[in-house]
């Protein structure tokens, strides 16, 4: 059953998508899937950690040969060159291959607007995403969506991959913060 509320830390969540909302939708996303690719065998990059409860739902659905690869983008910001991106754990050769990159949530789109380059440098045949959350409130970098579960506004989420400070990924159901009322001082 799903819980209506959890506190996570200092926070209060309240529930957002139920997990039988989520896996309906994951289901019709992952129908186009097997649609767009049949006759290709493509990789699924999973972008670690939060992904991991969306790629293991999306899996279930795939009628079709691919491959299943988790990996990590490390950040590095601040540096004079710009920022940089790079990919921690691939253990596939993508020369030529059809990629599809899972992600859980994309905020600002920082992470892969810096990720791109990167994996083109690869020489993939394609690259498309496939996103569970987008927040195009938060947009601050343009990176193309290819296939998106839910357009969410600009809430701090939890749940079903997503965490706090390290802590809730594990709910099936996926929460949003109760934010504080705001205290007027006189
Ligand atoms: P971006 O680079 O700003 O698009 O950030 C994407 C990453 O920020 C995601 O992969 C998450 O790890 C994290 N993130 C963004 N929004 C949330 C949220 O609402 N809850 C938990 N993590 C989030
Ligand atoms: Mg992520």
């Amino acid at each position: 059953m799903s819980k209506k509320i959890v506190t996570c830390r200092d926070k209060q969540f309240e529930l957002f998508i139920d997990s039988e909302q989520l896996q309906k939708r994951i289901k019709v996303l992952t129908e186009r899937i097997n649609t767009e690719y049949k006759g290709k065998t493509p990789v699924f990059l999973s972008v670690l950690n939060g992904v991991f409860r969306f790629a293991a739902d999306v899996v279930k659905h795939i009628e079709i040969d691919c491959e299943i690869s988790f990996v990590k983008i490390r950040s590095y910001t601040g540096m004079k060159s710009g920022d940089l991106a790079t990919l921690i754990g691939l253990d596939t050769d993508l020369e030529g291959r059809e990629v599809i990159i899972l992600e859980d949530i994309v905020d600002t789109g920082k992470t892969l607007y810096h990720f791109l380059p990167e994996l083109q440098k690869m020489k993939p045949a394609s690259v498309k995403i496939m996103t569970l959350l987008v927040k195009p409130e938060a947009a601050q970098y343009e990176v193309p969506l290819s296939f998106v579960g839910f357009s969410v506004p600009n809430y701090f989420l939890l749940g079903y991959g997503l965490d706090y400070d390290g802590l809730g990924r594990h709910y099936n159901d996926l929460y949003k913060v109760i934010e504080a009322p705001v205290v007027k001082k006189n």
